[in-house]
């Protein structure tokens, strides 16, 4: 993001170089930009203009409060994907009138506590989650409205990065049985049906995966139309792409105008589409700062070893991701070695990236680009390495948005067997 700039060699988030903030806080660090939440915040709002669009931000991406907050005065939503995301939503203050509820296990506890918040619609992924939630809400008293989450099988082979939206995926209901489990519904005591939803992946950069699926969808939407089955809202889940290098982008504008086009082709024009962009709102409004501890030459390889590892930042791990590396303070003297970027975790898979090309030595500071998404929200305490402190720039001012866990607050609560 444009928050993050070189100034007088030195990488800055807004006005401040993050050489002061790892002074200040130590590394490993997350920085946000405030900015950057607001300027991605803006992409959603100019693309909706003055159409019936609720864009529920998935939070799963970075749950931080302050972030959260940010959002909601802006006037977003929440997707949540469980009753630790519905208790983060209501400590902010978020409006239950705009909160979806996601998700393929919710437990009933979990349903009792969005049903007492009075969430505006679960997103059912079941038969068996139908029944259990109309069974809860019966003996709530309260009526749950649904959408039943579609599996819309998308092809893979077309469009290799969607994972979520095939047959094969533990999501969704089948597209062939949505009508019979909308009629089961339509029926349940507890429950009303209120729309249709999908979410057929993440990272995606192009808009034909969204088209394939919606014209799914509208199928359905009007089988279930001539059922007697009529739904407010379309449900789109998720999933537009950021760029990590030098990907190609779909833009919320694209998507919506090729949305919105298709709707009211099929004279629907008035269903309000609810979105749960979750990276897009968020992956590029951070990184994630980290030190180089060690230089290690081997015969095969460069190491830089440094202070972040797979415990801060497991997409590499985990998925292979590509993170920019670029050195706070860029050497120009020096030539540049071909480096493995790797953690101290005792885990081969501890790498954050792999063959870049960089002139660096022993202490200097490395940013870890877009990191705002799925980094933090993935953390763990793996070695027994407390979670790294989060701040959030704004301009000129610096705000500790949640600090760098203790060594005592990661086993204060365990206790030794009675001898
Ligand atoms: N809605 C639902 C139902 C979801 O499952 C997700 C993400 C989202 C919305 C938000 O999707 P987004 O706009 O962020 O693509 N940890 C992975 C990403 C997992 C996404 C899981 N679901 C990563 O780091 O790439």
């Amino acid at each position: 993001a444009p928050q993050f700039q070189f100034r007088n060699g030195v990488l800055h988030a807004e006005n401040i170089p993050l050489t002061r903030l790892a002074q200040e806080f130590g590394t490993p660090l997350y920085v946000y930009s405030r900015q950057a939440l607001n300027e991605a915040w803006k992409s959603y709002r100019q693309a909706v203009g003055q159409r019936n669009v609720l864009v529920c931000y998935g939070m799963k991406a970075n749950s931080n409060l302050a972030v959260l907050n940010e959002f909601k005065n802006l006037g977003a939503g929440f997707d949540i994907v469980s009753g630790g995301e519905l208790a983060r939503a209501l400590a902010i203050g978020a409006d239950p009138h705009k909160i979806v509820f996601s998700g393929v296990g919710k437990q009933a506890w979990e349903m009792q506590a969005a049903l007492k918040a009075g969430v505006k619609c679960f997103n059912v992924e079941s038969e068996a989650e139908l029944a259990r939630l109309a069974q809860v809400a019966n003996q709530a008293g309260a009526i749950a409205a649904v959408s039943l989450r579609v599996n819309p099988d998308v092809d893979a082979k077309t469009h290799p990065y969607i994972s979520t939206g095939l047959k094969e995926n533990k999501f969704g209901i089948a597209i062939e049985q949505a009508l019979a489990v909308y009629q089961r519904a339509a029926t349940l005591p507890g429950i009303k049906v209120l729309g249709v939803d999908c979410h057929i992946g993440s990272q995606i950069t192009e808009v034909a995966p969204y088209l394939d699926a919606l014209d799914k969808l509208l199928a359905l939407i009007e089988a279930l139309a001539q059922a007697g089955i009529a739904i407010e809202h379309l449900d789109l889940g998720g999933g537009i792409g950021i760029r990590y290098t030098d990907e190609t982008l779909l833009s919320p504008t694209v998507l919506l105008d090729a949305v919105f086009e298709r709707l009211e082709a099929h004279g629907l024009g008035h269903l309000q589409v609810v979105l749960e962009p979750g990276r897009s709102l968020v992956g590029n409004a951070g990184v994630l700062l980290t030190s180089v501890e060690y230089l290690k030459h081997s015969e095969a390889k460069n190491f830089a070893i440094v202070d972040a590892a797979m415990n801060d930042l497991i997409r590499p791990t985990l998925y292979g991701a590509w993170h920019d590396v670029e050195p706070v303070a860029p050497r120009t003297e020096s030539a540049t070695l071909a480096y493995d970027i790797v953690g101290p975790i005792c885990e081969s898979g501890d790498w954050l990236a792999r063959d870049r090309q960089l002139a660096i030595k022993q202490g200097d500071l490395l940013a870890i680009m877009s990191a705002g998404a799925y980094a933090f929200a993935m953390a763990s305490q793996y070695n027994t390495r407390p979670r790294a402190a989060e701040i959030m720039v704004d301009g000129d001012q610096v705000h500790v948005v949640r600090p760098r866990e203790t060594l005592a607050s990661l086993f204060d609560s365990e206790s030794v067997l009675p001898s």
